[in-house]
């Protein structure tokens, strides 16, 4: 790692934290991830806890929370908390609009043909106000105990790996983001009304906490509009290779019945891992609308 990341590391090590008061943090790694105890998220939170948990979201990004037997209304209530709920154009199709459509189901068995969040991405980034936050709530992991970790990546370091000439090129570029590369490319979904695409800049400054991050993902980002389409591919490769080049960066969480956690959608991305085929994993996940990325 270059001098200036090694900045950035030792600001985020060192930053002075208030104490939290009604719950309890435990960092699960240096740079990313914690785990919060002393919640129970079938209830109503208190504004106090409220504010905790989301100052806590944003000092470590993805924020773990164990043993939460929730049912669908407490987990869309938690979401509405933060903010609008996001609906998923692939849940649509699944339940032909009928049904539950403000969470996603997150499903494999061993009749799947592919998993959701398999490979490195920042959820739903082509749409125009990407979600802001994802919970994700595994009620079933895979029956040997264990398997189906997700691993997730801090995006503010992975912009701060870069050079000072490389962050000056790529302020002011913009890519698109589009829902086909995933949807139709990966999943072999075909709706008649086209999947959302959007031009997000591709270094964005974090709406609440005001910092920059890198902001293209594998998933999602096609090329990047200004440059021709082999600048761009090798631009992006490079970029996308940053998160899956620097273990560093990322943290990686291991699922236990009821566990739910929530990430912060604008500055990370996740990668969920499939090694317990033929075994099933079963969960939903509920998201909150974000707003639209900006230089
Ligand atoms: C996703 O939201 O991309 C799925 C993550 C997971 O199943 O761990």
């Amino acid at each position: 790692m270059h001098k200036q990341a090694l900045t950035a590391i030792e600001a985020r090590i060192t930053e002075a934290t208030k104490p939290y008061e009604v719950i309890t943090v435990s960092p699960i790694s240096p740079l990313i991830g914690a785990e919060i105890s002393g919640v129970d998220l079938t209830r109503d939170l208190s504004n106090q806890q409220f504010d905790e948990i989301h100052r806590a979201f944003l000092q470590h990004q993805v924020v773990v929370f164990r043993d939460q037997n929730i049912n669908a209304e407490q987990h869309k209530a938690l979401g509405r908390r933060f903010g609008k709920l996001h609906v998923h154009a692939l849940q649509i199709i699944r339940t032909e609009g009928q049904g539950e459509i403000e969470r996603l189901e997150v499903k494999a068995t061993q009749a799947s043909k592919y998993v959701a969040g398999e490979g490195w991405h920042t959820d739903v980034s082509c749409d125009l106000e990407p979600p802001k936050i994802s919970m994700l709530h595994i009620d079933t992991i895979p029956d040997i105990g264990l398997g189906g970790d997700t691993l997730f990546a801090n995006m503010y370091l992975a912009y701060d790996q870069l050079s000072d000439p490389m962050k000056a090129f790529l302020e002011g570029l913009t890519a698109i983001h589009d829902g086909a590369l995933p949807y139709t490319g990966a999943y072999g979904y075909k709706p008649d009304t086209p999947f959302e695409r959007h031009e997000h800049p591709v270094i964005i400054r974090h709406p609440e906490t005001g910092k920059k991050i890198l902001f293209v993902n594998r998933g999602f980002t096609s090329h990047i509009v200004q440059l021709t389409r082999q600048e761009s591919a090798k631009i992006l490769e490079m970029l996308f290779r940053i998160v899956e080049m620097t273990p560093a960066l990322t943290c990686r969480v291991r699922w236990t019945p009821n566990t739910l956690v929530m990430w912060d959608n604008r500055c990370t991305q996740h990668h969920a891992l499939w090694d317990y085929y033929p075994l099933s994993r079963h969960g939903w996940r509920v998201s909150v609308v974000g707003e639209q990325p900006t230089a």
